[in-house]
């Protein structure tokens, strides 16, 4: 078999809820975004680096993600994805075109296993860099609870060509398309959700001075901090005002293809869940809060 497109990497996501654009002053004041572009109903905010925005918020109905989004490199693999999604027997939303929303370039949208847009974009708007301290440079990962975590794995890994770097027992599987050592993962759960979002800090102080930002203004992390196991990123877990679980986390660990092995990292070993021994177990309030809402997805879009 020949070797899968990949894809390129995460650029971030777009979150949907009742009232959740009105939250938009906890991301700026306290989270460290900043707002690229707001329209009717929606607010984009931006991070660091170059990327239009890492994390919309969209007002709607039901709480759960509008889309994952995702970079490809250039036009040609693009529609070399899209090709490859076709001949894995998947049918994508749209066909490659020009995005007509503020992000614009080029790309096109599917259905995951579980009825999540999924939106693949090149050639978006590219801002300049704000290098200002302690604050969010990109997202680093996006974490989904699913019904089905081995149909749903098998799908990142054949039809997008993410690659498994490890394991959580048997309740989790952090999965790749570049060095990063996970930019999805993928959680057991009863039902479609989304379990939390990272956001990376580019240096182990700016994570630290980030926590304390929040701290100085009254939002102590719900879960943290604390260092994982698998990918041994700091971790520091918060709810946002829209009752999403949001995360600052930093040097993820870098994956090396020619020598890396996935592995399965054991949840009963304290020092392998948290390995600075600070952050304990997560407590059932921080379990409940990331099985997340049942998010329907977009059931509607889906021709077969
Ligand atoms: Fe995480």
């Amino acid at each position: 078999m020949t070797e899968p497109v990949r894809v390129g990497s995460l650029r971030g996501i777009m979150m949907r809820g009742p009232g959740v654009s009105a939250t938009l002053p906890f991301y700026e004041d306290m989270w460290g975004l900043s707002l690229s572009h707001k329209e009717d109903g929606v607010a984009l905010l931006r991070g660091t680096g170059t990327e239009p925005f890492l994390y919309g918020l969209k007002d709607g109905p039901v709480f759960g993600i509008e889309y994952v989004h995702f970079a490809m490199p250039d036009r040609a693999s693009m529609d070399a994805l899209h090709a490859q999604i076709i001949a894995r027997g998947h049918t994508p939303i749209s066909a490659p075109g020009a995005f007509d929303d503020w992000a614009g370039g080029y790309g096109f949208e599917m259905l995951d296993p579980d009825n999540r847009r999924l939106r693949f974009r090149t050639e978006a708007r590219v801002l300049d860099d704000q290098k200002d301290w302690a604050k969010p440079k990109k997202v680093s990962h996006v974490v989904l609870n699913t019904p089905d975590m081995d149909g749903t794995q098998k799908f990142y890994e054949e039809v997008l060509g993410f690659r498994a770097s490890d394991y959580s027992a048997d309740q989790m599987v952090f999965l790749r398309c570049n060095s990063d050592h996970h930019s999805i993962a993928l959680v057991r759960g009863n039902y479609a959700s989304v379990n939390h979002v990272a956001f990376e800090m580019p240096t182990l102080d700016e994570f630290m001075r980030g926590i304390g930002r929040m701290k100085q203004k009254g939002h102590v992390p719900s879960w943290g901090p604390g260092r994982h196991g698998p990918g041994n990123n700091p971790f520091a877990y918060f709810v946002s005002p829209s009752g999403f679980v949001i995360e600052f986390t930093s040097e993820l660990q870098q994956i090396d293809e020619a020598t890396h092995e996935a592995k399965v990292w054991s949840r009963t070993d304290p020092e392998a869940m948290d390995r600075w021994m600070t952050a304990g177990p997560p407590t059932p309030a921080q379990r409940a809060v990331m099985q997340g809402r049942p998010d329907p997805g977009f059931p509607e879009l889906r021709t077969r």
